[in-house]
Formats: structure tokens, C-alpha cells, sequence
């Protein structure tokens, strides 16, 4: 079953999932506060995140400030191009993304993120494009670039301006020089870091979707482009959809669903590291309950590509309300970033953003040394020994081999002087090098995990009939699920109470997200759990006194089964082991 996303979000506010935040105060538009119920499964599928992202891959995990101060982002290139397209309307004063309001005008145009301002300027013209607003016509109007940074000051006054950070892998390359130090300079090596990121998005919009504060689970992996290879075997059957460019080009194309294994061979994904990123992420994505039939690989195309992506692949989900078109949005993007931002810190920091390469052997190479005791240019040279100088010293740099025998000759102003390699200054030496310095390579699985949520809840919403009634549950992923198990009394009396909170205590402390219930009939508690997508639910009746077993109940199939209360624990583990 697909749901509208008004019903999402009407059941993710009265079951505490997520709400619009500062409601007394009118509301803000583009900030989310995560309910109770939002706040644990958030949590959740952040730690199914860092299982599989950091700890399995054996990758670090940081914590960096979310605020930044200002050189850091002119180095990044977010000072400058990390803009959108605004248009204001006229009449209401309202301001909205013109690349939206193109592609949700009837245009036929897809991506308008990647045309240049003035060709959108000709498109509103063209179609008559209006405010979303107020319905007045937007023709004329200029499109202006509009830079999606909060910024602040940090400290008094304002000499010192600093960012929230737009994504968290500045935190992570800025950091680089000590980074590499903990991995012993060894690559491939990789920093993850879950964590807060702002953009002051010209129009948030669907919710959770398009905020103003989001969290982002980024891995920056550090690779050695001329050596590391990822072993592809752990993910090589992963199957997914896949949307190549080319394909998205053609009217007919289609994406196609194949295992990581065959997109490699067949040359879909270019890179072996974007492959197995993607491989790993589709078991992720699944595994917080993502239906893998609304869900695809999507490359970039060219004027897609962000400004320091050479390929770039996204995941994608579809929201779409039910009998509607797919709604594909971007859950997450698998950049390779090359030596980008590497090379960017580099040039504009004190540090040096490189590795040290050992060589498996040392090699010994030929290089001219220069001994300023050593060189002198008698009065044979007369007034062009300055230039006879400079010459021998330029050669030394082009040719270090003309210096190996026994004089040189240069040409200064068409003469020939032919000067004896003792007197030049310049000797060759042969000298052992263990290795170089290289500049990594960044390969970057960056996810949204307020999307990955949103899209857990909509794939996994259910209804169906219990008993002649209609019932709405969420077939969340255990691991996932806000609460494991609800326990209940069948009524708070005759010990009932006593004995079910006492099975609750037990339970939390052996660690599993527990919910207490005794208010209302025991159907209406059940039906509670199931819209929060609790997998298990425990009646504590009055067999329980008598014979120390309880039931569970089970959130999909809604049977029950019978257990001694004394297995409790152990059984639910094994259940959501699975
Ligand atoms: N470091 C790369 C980077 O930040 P991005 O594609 O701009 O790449 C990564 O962002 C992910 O962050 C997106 O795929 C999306 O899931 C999430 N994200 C970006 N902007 C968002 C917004 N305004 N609201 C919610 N999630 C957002």
C-alpha cells in the first residue's frame, strides 16, 4: 500500500513521529522536530548507519563543529557557487526557486537546476509561468543567485564571519593531515561523521524532505587512484535498479535492474568504489525497510554533475501518493570527488592536504645538487658571467643529465660558453627516495537520513482488515522500529498491572525499547502499536498468574503465540534477529 503524503504526515504527528516546529509561535517553515516516536527511529536507523557504513567497513567515525569560520568555505567553493536560482514574485513579494517553478510548469523541462539563469528567465516568459502563491505572471522578472549558507559571526563583532556548515564533509576534509596520521598514512582509509547540516533552502517544501536542518551521514573514503580496489565479491549480487545518463537520454530508456556484479562488467559504473558503495547502501537501504521496487540508482547527468563531482550516482525513492506517477526523490548521492577538495585545502591552508607514499623498494634517482662554495666563473667570462649563471641554473632544472660529464656548455646571447662541471655550481648526486607524496583521491557516499526516514515510513505503511475492521500499521524493520515490543495487562487489576511492569522492567534492562500500556481496550492498544510499527506486543493475562506464560502477538500477521514469561527476552531477541 502507498500512502498520500497528507496522511503521512498527519500520522506522523499524532503518533510522534515528526512535527513542524515553533507551531505556538505560527510555525517555521523548513524545520522539523522529531516527536518521540521520530526522535528513537531516527536513532535507529542512524545506528544501523554507522554499523554499516563505519564499524563493518572498519572506517572512523568523527564529530566536527557545525559551525565553520569563513576561509574554510571560500576554499571549499560553497562561498561562491553554493547558490539557487530565486525568483520574487511582483505582487505577493514571495520568493521561490525558479528551476521548480519551470520544471512544475508544464515545460517538459527536467532538471532546470543545470540551466544558466538567463535561459530560465526565457523559459517563464515562454510558458507564462506564475507565482505558486498568488497566480500572478512572473515574465520579466529577474532570477537572481541566491546563496543557501546561514551565516553568523563568531565572536563579537563581526570581523570574524563564520557558516553552519552545509554538509558534513568539510568538518572531515579540513581535518585531513590529522586523519591521515591516525590511519598510519596508509590508504585506502575512511571518515565518517553523522551529524547536523544547514542550507536556507529558498522554498522547503513535502515535509521532511526539503528542510532547512537535516542530518546527513557522509563516509569520505581516501583512495590511492593509481592502486586501491575495492573487493566488489561481499556486494557483487546486490540487486538494484539502475539509470544510467545514456539511458535517461533516450525517450525509451528505462532503468534496468541488475546485480552490482553485472553493472560493473557491463560498465554502467565506471568506478569500482562508487560500485560497491552503491552495493552496500542498497542492502542498508532495505534493510530500513525501503520497498526496493520504488527505490533506483540514478547517474548524473553531465550538467547535473555538482562543481566538484566527476561522477556522481543517486539513490532515489519514490514518494509518489498512491495512483499517482512515481515522485522520485534524491535519498542520497555517491560522488567521486577525485582530489577536489584535497587540492583546494591544500592551496588555501598552512597544512599540506597529501599522504607519503612508501615505494616497496627505494629508488635511487640522479639529481643535480647545488653547491654555492663550489661554483665560480673566473674573469674568462667576463661581464656575462651573471648570465652564464643563470643559464647553468636553468639547464640544471630542464636537464640535470647535461651536468654528468666533464663541462657544459650554455648559450648566452648566441655565444657558446662551455664552463667545467667543477666550476658550475651544479653536481649530480645520486640520491634514494623512499617514496612520494601523493594527494588522495575522495570517493563519497553522502546520505540524508531525514529522507532515508521519511521514505522507511511511506514504503512501510500497511492497511488491511482485523477482525472486520480496518487497521493502518507501519511493517518497519525491527531494527528500526521506534519500540520493539508493547506490553500489556489485559486489565490493571488482580496483579495484572503488577506483573506486566514488572515483564517491562525486565526487558528494558536487558535492553529493548519497551512501551507500557494499560489504558483503553486491549484492540486499541494494539491498533497504537501497529501505527508506530511495533514488530511484538505482550498480553500479560491471567494464565500469565497461574502458569507464568504470556502471549506475543505479532504486528503483521497479528498471530499470537504462547511463552514462558522466563524466555521472554531471548525469544523477542531471536524474533528480531530474524
Ligand atoms: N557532501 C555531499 C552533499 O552534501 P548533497 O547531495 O547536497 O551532497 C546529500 O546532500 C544528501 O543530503 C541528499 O541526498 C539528501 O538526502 C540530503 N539533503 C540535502 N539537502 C537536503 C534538504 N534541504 N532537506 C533534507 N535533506 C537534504
Amino acid at each position: 500500500t502507498s500512502v498520500s503524503a497528507e496522511a503521512l504526515v498527519e500520522l506522523a504527528k499524532r503518533r510522534g513521529f515528526f512535527l513542524q516546529s515553533a507551531d505556538a509561535y505560527g510555525g517555521v517553515s523548513g524545520f522539523y522536530t522529531f516527536g518521540p516516536q521520530g526522535a528513537a527511529m531516527k536513532r535507529n536507523v542512524e545506528e544501523t548507519w554507522r554499523d554499516r557504513f563505519a564499524i563493518q567497513e572498519g572506517h572512523m567515525e568523527i564529530d566536527a563543529p557545525t559551525v565553520l569560520p569563513e576561509p574554510v568555505f571560500e576554499a571549499s567553493g560553497h562561498l561562491d557557487g553554493f547558490d539557487d536560482m530565486l525568483v520574487e514574485c511582483p505582487e505577493c513579494g514571495q520568493s521561490h526557486r525558479a528551476d521548480h517553478i519551470v520544471e512544475d510548469g508544464e515545460t517538459g523541462i527536467e532538471e532546470a537546476e543545470s540551466l544558466a539563469p538567463e535561459r530560465i528567465e526565457e523559459v517563464v516568459a515562454e510558458y507564462e509561468l506564475a507565482c505558486p502563491t498568488c497566480g500572478t505572471g512572473l515574465a520579466g522578472q529577474a532570477i537572481e543567485q541566491f546563496n543557501l549558507m546561514f551565516e553568523t559571526n563568531i565572536g563579537p563583532g563581526s570581523s570574524s564571519p563564520g557558516y553552519l556548515r552545509p554538509e558534513t564533509a568539510q568538518g572531515i576534509f579540513i581535518e585531513f593531515p590529522q586523519f591521515a596520521e591516525y590511519a598510519r598514512n596508509q590508504l585506502p582509509f575512511g571518515v565518517t561523521q553523522i551529524g547536523r547540516a544547514y542550507r536556507n533552502e529558498i522554498s522547503p517544501r513535502k515535509s521532511l524532505l526539503r528542510v532547512r536542518e537535516f542530518t546527513q551521514a557522509e563516509l569520505e573514503l581516501f583512495v590511492d587512484p593509481e592502486e586501491d580496489e575495492p573487493d566488489l565479491s561481499a556486494v557483487a549480487d546486490v540487486t538494484a535498479q539502475f539509470y544510467p545518463a545514456e539511458a535517461q537520454d533516450r525517450a525509451d530508456g528505462e532503468p534496468v535492474e541488475m546485480t552490482i556484479g553485472e553493472a560493473v562488467e557491463d560498465g554502467i559504473v565506471a568506478d569500482p568504489w562508487i560500485a560497491y558503495y552503491l552495493g552496500v547502501a542498497a542492502e542498508w537501504y532495505a534493510a530500513i525497510g525501503l520497498d526496493m521496487d520504488r527505490f533506483r540508482f540514478r547517474q548524473h547527468r553531465p550538467g547535473e554533475l555538482a562543481h566538484y563531482s566527476e561522477d556522481c550516482w543517486d539513490a532515489e525513492g519514490d514518494v509518489s501518493d498512491p495512483d499517482e506517477d512515481p515522485d522520485w526523490i534524491e535519498l542520497g548521492g555517491f560522488a567521486y570527488r577525485a582530489d577536489y577538495d584535497l587540492s583546494k585545502h591544500d592551496a588555501h591552508s598552512e597544512a599540506e592536504f597529501t599522504i607519503f607514499k612508501q615505494y616497496d623498494d627505494p629508488v635511487t634517482v640522479e639529481q643535480p645538487t647545488v653547491d654555492p662554495e663550489m661554483g665560480y666563473l673566473g674573469p674568462e667570462f667576463g661581464g656575462a658571467a651573471g648570465d652564464v649563471a643563470d643559464a647553468l641554473e636553468a639547464l640544471a632544472e630542464d636537464d640535470p643529465d647535461a651536468f654528468a660529464g666533464e663541462d657544459v656548455t650554455v648559450e648566452v646571447d648566441g655565444e657558446a660558453y662551455t664552463v667545467p662541471v667543477e666550476q658550475t655550481g651544479f653536481a649530480i648526486e645520486e640520491v634514494t627516495e623512499s617514496g612520494e607524496h601523493i594527494m588522495p583521491h575522495v570517493v563519497e557516499p553522502s546520505l540524508g537520513i531525514d529522507r532515508a526516514l521519511y521514505t522507511a515510513l511511506d514504503h512501510s505503511y500497511r492497511e488491511d482488515e482485523v477482525d472486520g475492521e480496518e487497521r493502518t500499521y507501519l511493517e518497519l524493520p525491527p531494527a528500526v522500529a521506534p519500540t520493539t515490543v508493547g506490553v500489556f495487562p489485559l486489565m490493571d487489576k488482580d496483579g495484572l498491572g503488577e506483573r506486566a511492569r514488572e515483564i517491562a522492567a525486565e526487558l528494558r534492562a536487558d535492553g529493548l525499547a519497551v512501551a507500557y500500556d494499560d489504558s483503553g481496550a486491549i484492540g486499541r492498544r494494539y491498533r497504537r502499536q501497529d501505527e508506530v510499527g511495533t514488530p511484538y506486543c505482550v498480553t500479560v493475562d491471567y494464565d500469565t498468574l497461574e502458569d507464568g506464560t504470556v502471549t506475543i502477538r505479532d504486528r503483521d500477521s497479528t498471530d499470537q503465540t504462547r511463552v514462558a514469561a522466563d524466555d521472554l527476552a531471548s525469544t523477542i531477541e531471536a524474533l528480531v534477529e530474524g
